[in-house]
């Protein structure tokens, strides 16, 4: 049996993040082919989908947002959570964190961070703990890169981050589960994504922080039922023919959005070999 490194290593490309150029990844080009080559490599069936061979748009959003605000992590205690490639662990460090735990708990994931942080010239410390299940208070900065695409983590990652301390981002396209009521809007990019996972080639999305409790709708804490596939705003980006990013503010993001009835997620588990697509 193939080990992941190796595996890693042949089905994938070494190339620069669309919207994060200074950053290079070993990504894939399709979804599905490199996941039935995972199973078929490994003689597993029912692996989780190759999240870690792609760089989300959440992910680029955050990455980018780091690098250009660098004191936000700068000789700083960082925790990338759902760190897939390590897109967002990376950039904190090339940022200037004082160390990052990259946390994932697809062992897949664990390698590709490992061998993304050497191509890029850094050292990521990796865990393949769940750890949602307990506050942290340890950590200076916590970084989230597109979670919110399923009801039961959207809610437990919610759950965690209000009880964690310390500055926390998430970087998000919104999706389905993305409770933007309990957040504030920091900045928004038009991120270069592939048509083969999205439903677009530019997915516009937010980098967003926890508002402060005062500020929270609802006060109480959200379960996950509560959490249902918000409708989301699809904005009229002018720029979606442009290569690159694009900034805007939020009156002009507001201005040109129009509201479209929400799709939920393919469920991750469906055995029609469709990749998870995050289409809203
Ligand atoms: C859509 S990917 C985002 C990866 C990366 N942050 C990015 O934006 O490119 C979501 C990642 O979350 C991971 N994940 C799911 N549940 C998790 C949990 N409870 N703790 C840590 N990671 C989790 C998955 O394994 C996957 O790698």
């Amino acid at each position: 049996m193939i080990d992941h490194a190796t595996f890693i290593h042949q089905h994938t490309e070494l190339l620069a993040v669309p919207l994060v150029p200074e950053i290079r990844l070993h990504l894939a080009h399709e979804a599905v082919p490199i996941w039935q080559k995972t199973e078929e490599e490994l003689g597993k069936l029912g692996l989780p989908p190759p999240f870690w061979a792609f760089a989300w748009a959440g992910g680029q959003a955050l990455a980018r947002y780091v690098l250009d605000h660098p004191q936000i992590v700068a000789g700083k205690t960082v925790l990338d959570l759902a760190s897939g490639s390590g897109l967002v662990g990376i950039a904190a460090m090339k940022a200037g964190a004082r160390s990052v735990l990259a946390a994932d708990i697809d062992a897949f994931a664990l390698a590709a961070i490992a061998i993304n942080a050497a191509a890029n010239g850094c050292h990521l410390t990796t865990t393949g703990e769940d750890l949602l299940n307990v506050a942290r208070q340890d950590f200076e900065v916590i970084l989230v890169g597109d979670l919110f695409y399923e009801q039961t983590t959207a809610a437990r990652c919610l759950a965690f981050l209000e009880s964690s301390r310390g500055e926390i981002l998430i970087g998000d396209p919104g999706r389905s589960y993305l409770p933007k009521q309990r957040l504030q809007e920091v900045a928004t990019y038009a991120v270069p994504v592939s048509r083969d996972l999205e439903d677009s080639e530019i997915k516009k999305t937010s980098v967003w922080r926890i508002a402060p409790a005062c500020q929270r709708w609802p006060s109480a804490p959200i379960v996950a039922s509560q959490l249902v596939p918000s409708e989301p705003f699809v904005p009229d980006l002018r720029s979606a023919g442009e290569a690159g990013a694009q900034r805007t503010d939020c009156a002009a993001q507001h201005a040109g959005a129009k509201r479209q009835p929400a799709t939920g997620p393919t469920a991750p588990a469906a055995r029609t070999r469709e990749f998870v697509t995050f289409r809203q």
